[in-house]
């Protein structure tokens, strides 16, 4: 073989290569190398072309960004959210995750019953079934909106295509973990990192025989609607739905406190290894249904559920680069790029150092040779430096002052711990290159406009020929400008216009969220978007008198603190972001608030709690005052309807001033009598 084919020849490997890689990122959702080395791939074959100009003849690079998004499924609403859980990673975790139930329910002393299960690592599905036959099948989706996966659900063995058994539901949405055994993905291996990309790739299959081709299986740990409601435990729902026909995981089991919590993680751990599936912690799960309605969820997870994680794995590996990250807040974050290193199953090649005292504290310099631990989906980090190994010529490292952008960074002060933030921040908001960029990788994403074919790749590539700026921008894309760029056709064209018109209809809260002010999650962006009803009344905020007027009654919503309220503030005082946030709007149809829960108890109605109740706590309290339509207030006003009493302690003062204000007062007894309780 002469040079100019040799060279060829590898050129062809790497273009495939890159398509391939791609594919799993564009399309699959599932990338298989970092993102550094995607980047070191794409420059060996930019590279190569300059040195060697006959290979761009050749016309093959044309996959460098994006090949079609995949609008491949139907999208359905789920009946009921898919949500996630939160993590615990040791003893004193599942402690918390005990107390708060215990607190918010008010329990002092009783034991609380605890399902433990296996948290199998695969990927989760619902099937709905009506009068016993499965009818629909999706896949979690963003948790609120799946995709039409029946078909390829159906070629699972394991799925019961009929309910086996009597007086079964006539409604029934079962919840399940897809998975490949260990055993199965050996022989498969050839295309997947793990056993969980396989069970993900197969299942979004197009074409079902693809995935029928795939050992797929499953075990049911949930439900979603179901009508009518015929378990009265988690464990009793378990034990039905084996009879009927279900597949669930043997190692269930009932605990009732820390101590057997330990020693039912101890052992499954201890068995861990030699289980066919892969598990990455025990899901602990309040056995008692009315316990766990009553506990209800916060906006991503159950408060009755948590996931305690197994210890994180490990690794030992060199930092050969210290460098800066700027976040969408402007958080400046010092991440360490490694030698490559497998933990877990996963190629690291960065490790985050969290912020400038952490790299103080563990003294941590370039060339340092670190553990390193990745649990999860957490991002890789650094946990300690090997001082044994230190070259002795190594420098201690300089935290930069200034951000990437040049400009001068801060650490804050908190107005009531007059602690100073670990955390330094670039001060100049979208006016600072990284930290914009990393604002409109936000505001695309799932949680916000939720833009499918303009992910933070395709920003990035947006960003560098300028076609992408800021957020009005991805509303006036010049699509001839796509046209001509590598690895865009027709088709990809298409779609990405399609999810951009659609993303231009959007709910007040997923604006307020996605502007990204910083301490207004989604959470908050729900509260604010109930206060302001409309996108018109939001745009008060632009005017510094109106946002004084704005800002002093927001104190009065329960969950919007000081904190929230100056950083608001702070937010609408630069002129820029007005604008920023005045041209997004003209490119949008924002939808006003729909109240959800209008119907009930206590429908539009104020109402503020002092002292403490015997039979429940204040946020169940609260949670039952929004769950009947009503809203909960944080201080007396005109706008107070009602103030109900706790027996044990409540302020005098209040009472006092909601009596002066002709407010209507309701005793401990009275409450629980409208709640029937
Ligand atoms: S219960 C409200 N039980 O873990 C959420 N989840 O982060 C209820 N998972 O998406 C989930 N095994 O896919 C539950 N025994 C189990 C599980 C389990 C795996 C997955 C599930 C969920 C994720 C939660």
């Amino acid at each position: 073989m002469n040079l100019k084919s040799k060279i060829t020849d590898i050129y062809k490997k790497k273009i495939k290569l890159l398509k391939k890689h791609n594919k799993l990122y564009f399309e699959s959702d599932n990338p298989k190398i970092s993102d550094a080395e995607y980047d070191i791939l794409k420059n060996e074959i930019i590279s190569l072309e300059k040195k060697n100009n006959f290979l761009k003849k050749l016309n093959l690079n044309k996959t460098i960004v994006g090949s079609p998004p995949s609008n491949k499924f139907k999208k359905i609403k789920h009946l009921k959210p898919m949500l996630s859980l939160s993590n615990a990673f040791d003893k004193n975790d599942m402690r918390d995750f005990i107390d708060k139930i215990r607190n918010f329910l008010n329990i002092k002393d009783k034991d609380i019953e605890f399902s433990s299960e296996p948290k199998i690592d695969g990927i989760s599905a619902t099937l709905i079934y009506e009068n016993g036959v499965l009818t629909k099948g999706l896949s979690r989706g963003d948790g609120n909106v799946g995709e039409d996966i029946l078909e390829n659900l159906k070629t699972i063995n394991e799925i019961p295509k009929k309910i086996k058994g009597n007086n079964t539901p006539s409604l029934f949405e079962i919840r399940g973990e897809i998975y490949i055994g260990k055993k199965d993905f050996n022989n498969i291996k050839v295309n997947f990192a793990n056993p969980r990309n396989a069970a993900g790739g197969s299942l979004r299959q197009k074409d079902s025989r693809e995935t029928s081709k795939i050992p797929l299986k499953y075990f049911a740990y949930g439900f979603g609607a179901v009508k009518p409601m015929v378990f009265t435990t988690q464990s009793e729902f378990l034990k039905k739905i084996k009879n009927w026909g279900f597949s669930i995981n043997p190692l269930g089991k009932t605990v009732k406190n820390l101590d057997e919590i330990e020693a039912q993680h101890s052992y499954i751990d201890s068995i861990r290894s030699s289980l066919d599936y892969d598990i990455d912690g025990l899901v602990y799960k309040v056995n008692d249904l009315k316990l766990q309605s009553r506990l209800g969820n916060t906006s991503s997870s159950p408060r009755w559920a948590i996931a305690y994680k197994f210890s994180a794995e490990k690794a030992i590996t060199k930092i050969k680069d210290i460098v800066i990250q700027v976040g969408r807040t402007g958080a400046i974050t010092p991440v360490a790029r490694v030698e490559p290193v497998t933990v877990g199953g996963v190629v690291v090649s960065n490790a985050t150092l969290h912020n400038e005292d952490e790299i103080n504290r563990k003294d941590i310099r370039v060339g340092d040779i670190v553990q390193i631990q990745r649990a999860g989906d957490v991002i890789p980090q650094v946990i300690s430096v090997d001082l044994s190994k230190r070259n002795q010529n190594s420098k201690k490292y300089i935290f930069p002052e200034k951000c990437l952008c040049g400009a001068v960074t801060k650490k804050e002060v908190n107005k009531s711990t007059k602690k100073e933030d670990a955390v330094r921040r670039c001060s100049k908001g979208y006016e600072c290159d990284f930290t914009a960029r990393e604002k409109l990788k936000h505001i695309v994403s799932k949680d916000a406009f939720d833009i499918e074919g303009l992910g933070k790749k395709v920003i990035d590539q947006f960003w560098e020929i300028e076609l992408i700026r800021q957020p009005s921008d991805i509303f006036t894309i010049n699509y001839n400008k796509i046209k001509n760029l590598d690895g865009w056709g027709e088709l990809s064209i298409n779609n990405l216009k399609k999810a951009i018109d659609n993303a231009k209809t959007i709910e007040l809260d997923k604006f307020i969220f996605s502007i990204g002010i910083r301490h207004i999650g989604q959470e908050n962006a729900k509260i604010l978007s109930g206060f302001f009803q409309s996108i018109n009344k939001f745009r008060d905020l632009f005017n510094s008198n109106d946002r004084k007027k704005i800002l002093a009654n927001l104190a009065e919503l329960d969950g919007i603190g000081e904190i929230q309220i100056e950083s608001i503030n702070s937010f609408f005082s630069i002129n820029n972001n007005v604008e920023i946030v005045r041209r997004l709007i003209d490119q949008l149809n924002v939808k006003n608030f729909k109240v959800r829960n209008k119907k009930g108890k206590f429908s539009n109605k104020t109402i503020m709690f002092t002292g403490g109740f015997e039979k429940m706590s204040r946020s169940e309290a609260k949670t039952l005052v929004e769950n009947n339509g009503g809203k909960v207030l944080g201080t007396i006003s005109k706008k107070l309807n009602i103030l109900v009493i706790g027996n044990s302690k409540p302020t005098k003062k209040k009472i006092e001033n909601a009596k002066k204000l002709n407010i209507k007062i309701i005793l401990e007894n009275e409450w629980y009598k409208i709640l029937n309780l």
